[in-house]
């Protein structure tokens, strides 16, 4: 890669969430390469994977090119650990943040506030990575410190900062789970919030659990901000169905974005022409050949037709892009390169 130190590097300005159609952020697969594929396909915005407060205020920011297109990448000293990859093929970036305390918070949105467009608090991953170190989903439940930590998010940057949680389990003690998702809302409205999402399932639900869309009612009627609707939006039909349980006009795609990529264009897509879109693009990021397989995995699990089973299980000893390439009968990574004269 070519050093293009202090090449000119500007985000694209946030939205204002009140619309629109945003891809998730989620860990491994919300790399850079899903986040330029959703921005072509027309996603409004796209959120990063949580990226963990300590991670991101002790990585250094490293500027250099991928042949013509600058790329910005913030890593852990010493040449270690990807934090935070961009440039400027991407749309609006929405960095999500985990954290459980206001000071590494406010170091962290400081350290990268230059190259993101907004920045989001997690307050709804329930895998033990996040709530072992009380972040995530365990924020729901400590409203005191979690209008702390998006205080100093808000004092910490000019650039909007939003909050993705989960509704309160309705059976929750003094009812109530609605009255409780009230009290999040604002609290996160008092902090400066700009737009909140919720993800429409019960803190300790698996992703395969029902969602409750109706409930997100409630909250949009009394919330003064933007409410961004998300959980089980597979296809244009569930988009229709959520709008119409909770009023919605926001909508937020996780797995959806994978199976259905034409939900951000709402047009026809061809699955390969997304899946070709995303390899090259994994290409050009220079991503690891694993995580590339794992994304383009997403998006052909359960759909035979676009990927065959003999192909799945070819695909499954491939270990770089030549070998990915040829199983898929995409191009080969020195072709793709090419594009941007490399
Ligand atoms: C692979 C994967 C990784 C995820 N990682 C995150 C994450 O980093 N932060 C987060 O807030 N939610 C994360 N989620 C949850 C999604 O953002 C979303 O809330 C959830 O999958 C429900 O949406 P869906 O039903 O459209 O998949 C992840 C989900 C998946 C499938």
């Amino acid at each position: 890669m070519m050093a293009l130190e202090g090449a000119p590097f500007e985000p694209k300005p946030a939205p204002d969430f009140s619309s629109g159609r945003y891809l998730a952020p989620m860990v491994r697969a919300g790399t850079l390469p899903m986040r330029i594929t959703a921005t072509q396909f027309g996603a409004t915005a796209c959120f990063t994977d949580v990226i963990i407060d300590q991670k991101l205020m002790r990585s250094d920011r490293h500027v250099s090119s991928i042949g013509s297109i600058p790329l910005v990448e913030y890593r852990l000293p010493d040449g270690g650990p990807l934090a935070f990859q961009t440039c400027p093929r991407e749309g609006p970036v929405v960095c999500q943040i985990g954290s459980a305390n206001d000071v590494y918070a406010i170091s962290a949105v400081q350290n990268i506030e230059r190259d993101v467009s907004a920045f989001d608090l997690n307050c709804g991953c329930n895998v033990s990575f996040s709530t072992k170190g009380d972040m995530g989903v365990n924020r729901m439940f400590d409203l005191e410190s979690t209008s702390a930590v998006l205080k100093a998010m808000v004092r910490a940057t000019n650039k909007p900062v939003t909050v993705k949680t989960r509704l309160y389990h309705e059976n929750d003690p003094d009812n109530v789970g609605q009255r409780r998702d009230l009290e999040f809302l604002a609290m996160a409205e008092q902090a400066g919030v700009k737009a909140i999402t919720i993800h429409a399932r019960y803190p300790k639900d698996s992703r395969s659990a029902a969602v409750h869309w109706e409930r997100l009612r409630l909250i949009r009627e009394s919330a003064n901000i933007p409410v961004i609707a998300n959980g089980g939006l597979m296809t244009e039909d569930d988009i229709a169905a959520c709008q119409d349980a909770s009023g919605c006009t926001s909508f937020m795609l996780a797995r959806g974005a994978f199976s259905g990529i034409s939900m951000f264009k709402r047009g026809p897509v061809d699955g390969m022409e997304f899946l070709t879109k995303l390899y090259e693009n994994s290409v050009l990021c220079g991503v690891s050949a694993a995580n590339a397989k794992y994304n383009l995995s997403f998006g052909f699990k359960g759909r035979k037709e676009l990927v065959p089973p003999p192909k799945r299980e070819a695909l499954q000893h491939c270990k770089s892009y030549e070998e990915l390439g040829s199983v898929l009968g995409f191009r080969a990574p020195v072709e793709v390169l090419a594009d941007v004269g490399l």
